[in-house]
């Protein structure tokens, strides 16, 4: 179970041991996500649950002024240490229930919200996502972006079907959509549900895309490590003997291989870019 408690511990230091990892599966919706904001030069933008920061960079970089919250201690050293030149705020706060005006001096209130998977975890979402509508200027919006179901996602069930016949059917099932972690959004009704709960008007669309899984002159390889770090493989097989590791990365090997086109390894994803207006 993904709680906000878990955040601010085992599972924010997984998060912050594998950054890099990590920004390479949500790069490309997140970039999805970022586009939907539209012209974001001069803007206030609040980043829920900016983790790393990299979302938060890259907005500052076009030009946005920017305050990445997250609850993560560990995370949120992280994306200090990256922000080399001091671009973005960043904040240790939950974003369900802090104050962004009064105590804190910043840029308030904001014209954008935007969110890479970071505000979809709320306890109580719908007051949550009240109390962030005040946060808003009036008509302003909220971009966030999330994955589909688990079964649509090719880097979620390639990984888990190429070791089924080692690990059984049970430890290779999908993730359930709607279950606090990465697909509890995956159902359009939830969301929706959600947001017009909370008083914005809501449209999604899907977006369609692929992550580069392997690449370089080990590619394969490069496939087979990255699928053991993340997603729902990742985190079933840390704690497995040897034997059954190598058979497991034996088998994503011969897996990848038939995935391998000019040298590289791309896996599908479809999710969804959620924008919501105040
Ligand atoms: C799936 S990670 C995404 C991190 C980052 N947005 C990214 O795309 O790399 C979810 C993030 O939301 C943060 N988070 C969860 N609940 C939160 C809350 N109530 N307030 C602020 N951040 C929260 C977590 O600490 C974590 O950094």
């Amino acid at each position: 179970m993904v709680s906000t408690l878990d955040w601010n511990g085992k599972l924010g230091e997984m998060w912050a041991n594998k950054v890099e990892a990590h920004d390479r599966l949500l790069g490309p919706i997140g970039d999805v996500g970022i586009a939907l904001l539209g012209d974001i030069k001069g803007k206030r933008i609040l980043d829920i649950g900016c983790g790393a920061g990299a979302t938060s960079l890259a907005m500052a970089t076009a030009g946005a002024q920017v305050v990445g919250v997250d609850i993560s201690e560990n995370l949120l050293a992280k994306a200090k240490e990256r922000d080399l030149e001091n671009t973005c705020t960043f904040l240790l706060s939950d974003a369900a229930t802090a104050d962004f005006g009064e105590p804190f001096d910043l840029i308030y209130p904001f014209d954008l919200i935007y969110s890479r998977f970071g505000a979809m975890f709320f306890p109580d979402p719908v007051t949550a996502w009240t109390r962030l509508r005040d946060q808003i200027v009036s008509g302003g919006k909220a971009v966030h972006v999330c994955w589909r179901d688990a079964s649509l996602n090719e880097w979620v069930t390639f990984p888990l079907e190429a070791v089924a016949s080692i690990l059984g059917d049970e430890d290779t099932k999908v993730s359930p959509s709607g279950v606090p972690g990465p697909f509890v959004w995956a159902d359009q009704a939830v969301f929706t549900d959600i947001f017009e709960r909370s008083g914005w008007k809501v449209c999604a669309e899907q977006v369609s895309g692929d992550i580069l899984i392997g690449a370089g002159p080990n590619a394969v390889a490069d496939a087979v490590q990255y699928a053991m770090q993340v997603g729902p493989l990742g985190s079933r097989i840390k704690t497995l003997e040897p034997d059954l590791r190598n058979a497991v990365m034996s088998s994503l090997e011969n897996a990848m291989k038939s995935k391998l086109v000019n040298g590289q390894i791309r896996l599908k994803t479809e999710g969804w870019a959620i924008t919501a207006t105040a």
